[in-house]
């Protein structure tokens, strides 16, 4: 199902003079239909085929598309050759909105998508060029620095322009691994473990700031995930999280099992968010921040989309924030 709304807006199949379907838009990839008849590929499907194949005013009309148990709104168009000989059925499917109870999702999403698949390229472009000189002015102006004394009232200029490259750095970092999309590897990963290892990376952190980090991971909890791209999620939210309580506070991970997910939830103490902000969180760019980049949860999305998760987001201005990360568990 997954596949559906990522890839698709609307479908174009086409059918033999038999009803034999053979070819398709979908990613063949996931779906290997070619070959099947019209008949078992929509609901009601026998008899609509005798209809479209023997009628060259047919109308458009609703129909369900059974691989992807979607509903669709179908134009039908006979292809024949001069001689008037039928050559074949082009069905082209037009998602059925009215029909879609999640029919906001998939738009949504593909915007989404498309905007990513966008800043990717350029980030990759841009990246590579800026990079280089970064790394120039930085090594020149640590040697400035390094040959002129200590009480040197130019030493101030110098911090200053290393603190902002080494932003701008931070920047071009964020941006290459948006743009790099690599897929997950995948592996059976120990929750418990995982969470050590965040705990280890940001407690110094979290200490210096106030924060208090309380972990309730239930032990022998796995998940199949790509445990890099996991560490970068978790922290990203946790960091997140601190960043919404300058005056300290606490933030609580906890986890739990159902039949169909494994949930990690991180709830803080912090400022929280209204309506409006919370709307566009996951919005590449989007921050409030004076010194963001808004990508942080974009790219902890994609992660979660591509580990076939979703991650939802609870806040109210002053009552704190709750994000939870979910993992289905897949029916063998
Ligand atoms: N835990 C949180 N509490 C309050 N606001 C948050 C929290 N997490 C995210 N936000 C809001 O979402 C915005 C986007 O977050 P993110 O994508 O990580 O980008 P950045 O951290 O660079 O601003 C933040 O600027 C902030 O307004
Ligand atoms: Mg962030």
């Amino acid at each position: 199902m997954n596949v559906i709304n990522k890839s698709l807006s609307h479908l174009v199949l086409v059918f033999s003079p038999s009803g034999k379907l053979v070819s398709h838009s979908l990613d063949s990839q996931d779906f290997h239909i070619n070959g099947e008849p019209f008949a078992s590929l929509f609901e009601g499907g026998a008899s609509l085929f005798d209809t479209l194949s023997r009628n060259e005013t047919s109308v458009p009309g609703p129909i369900l598309f059974l691989p992807a148990e979607k509903h669709y709104i179908y134009i039908p168009h006979l292809l024949k050759d001069p001689s008037g000989t039928t050559l074949a059925l082009i069905m082209t499917l037009i998602p059925d909105t009215s029909l879609q109870e999640d029919s906001a999702f998939p738009d949504e999403r593909m915007i989404r998508m498309d905007r990513l698949a966008q800043v990717g390229q350029l980030a990759a472009s841009l990246a590579h060029e800026i990079r280089n000189p970064l790394a120039g002015i930085s090594a020149n102006v640590q040697v400035l620095a390094g040959t002129s004394p200590k009480n040197d009232p130019n030493q101030k200029t110098y911090a200053m322009v290393l603190e902002e490259v080494a932003r701008m750095e931070k920047i071009m970092k964020d941006l290459l691994d948006y743009a790099r999309q690599s897929q997950p590897h995948m592996e059976s990963i120990s929750l418990p473990v995982l969470f050590e290892k965040i705990k280890c990376l940001i407690s110094a952190q979290l200490n210096k700031q106030n924060i208090k980090l309380a972990m309730e991971i239930q032990e022998d909890l796995r998940v199949r995930g790509d445990p890099g791209q996991l560490i970068q999620v978790c922290l990203n939210l946790i960091l997140n999280a601190s960043g919404a309580m300058p005056k300290g506070g606490e933030i609580r991970i906890q986890s739990e099992k159902t039949p169909v997910a494994v949930k990690i939830i991180f709830k803080d103490s912090g400022c929280g968010m209204n309506e409006e902000t919370l709307f566009k969180i996951f919005d590449p760019f989007f921050t409030t921040k004076a010194k963001g980049l808004g990508l942080g949860l974009t790219i902890a999305k994609k992660i979660m989309d591509d580990h076939a998760g979703s991650m939802e987001a609870w806040s109210r201005p002053g009552q704190g924030t709750v994000i939870t990360l979910s993992f289905p568990i897949k029916k063998i």
